[in-house]
């Protein structure tokens, strides 16, 4: 399986994606993980990052397709398929995409746009609790751990991302519609793009994701 799933912050990529990854066998490639890795290891990338992370924008089309390339070559897991979360976000990191795949004889089976009104994505956004060394993500009232601010398959704690914050998300989210709206066109024309509606329960969107893939595989 090779699918994107593409939608605004709090959307549910990050909590579709390894189930995904799971019942598929494939790499879950994260640029929004990948970038807080680098934060927290305090490389220069990470320092560069954090600052434009924080604003709301988007990190350049370069950096972020150098490192998906380095994934799909060198992450063994990858070899099965993938399911990218967060990429490809502009018109160029979709185009680089495809030449990537071409290079590598693979083609795209879906993308799948988790589509929710951005009313609805403030209170996900500003419940968000994540577990930094893993990316899970749960939610004070939607997907509470079962010990308060603790992560429930290493006993680590849990801390908020310094974007999830009212003002932070404003500006996500016109980043998402004027940047990313595109991409979702770009790949309609394809008639690679199936959207599902990511205002229903988490197991309720799981449950139609599995669908269009079978519909699409
Ligand atoms: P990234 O980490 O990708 O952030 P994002 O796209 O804003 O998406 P989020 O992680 O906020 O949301 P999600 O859809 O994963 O939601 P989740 O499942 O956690 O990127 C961060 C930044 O890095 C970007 O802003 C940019 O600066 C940079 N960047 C990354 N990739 C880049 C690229 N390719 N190019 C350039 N820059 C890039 O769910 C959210 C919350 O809701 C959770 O608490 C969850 O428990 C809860 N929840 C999930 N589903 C449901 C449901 N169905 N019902 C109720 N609650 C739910
Ligand atoms: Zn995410």
């Amino acid at each position: 399986l090779r699918t994107i799933l593409i939608g605004p912050p709090g959307a549910g990529k990050g909590t579709q994606a390894p189930r995904i990854r799971d019942e598929y066998c494939v790499c879950h490639l994260a640029t929004g993980d990948m970038l807080r890795e680098q934060i927290a290891k305090k490389t220069p990338l990470g320092t560069m990052a954090k600052k434009i992370i924080d604003a709301g924008e988007l990190v350049s089309d370069d950096i972020m397709v150098g490192m998906i390339k380095d994934q799909l070559e060198n992450n063994k897991a990858c070899k099965n398929g993938f399911v990218l979360d967060g990429f490809p976000r502009t018109i160029p990191q979709a185009e680089k995409l495809d030449s990537m795949l071409e290079t590598r004889k693979e083609k795209l089976d879906s993308v799948v746009q988790l589509q929710i009104d951005d009313q609805l994505l403030i209170s996900r956004i500003t419940g968000r609790l994540i577990h930094p060394a893993s990316g899970r993500s749960y939610h004070r009232q939607f997907q509470p751990p079962k010990t308060p601010m603790t992560d429930d398959a290493t006993g680590e704690p849990l801390v908020q991302r310094p974007d999830d914050n009212v003002d932070t998300l404003t500006k996500r989210l016109v980043t998402y519609h004027t940047q990313t709206g595109p991409v979702v066109d770009y790949y309609r024309k394809k008639g690679l793009w199936t959207g599902i509606d990511a205002a229903q329960s988490p197991s309720v969107v799981w449950d139609n994701i599995s669908k269009a893939f079978k519909a699409s595989t």
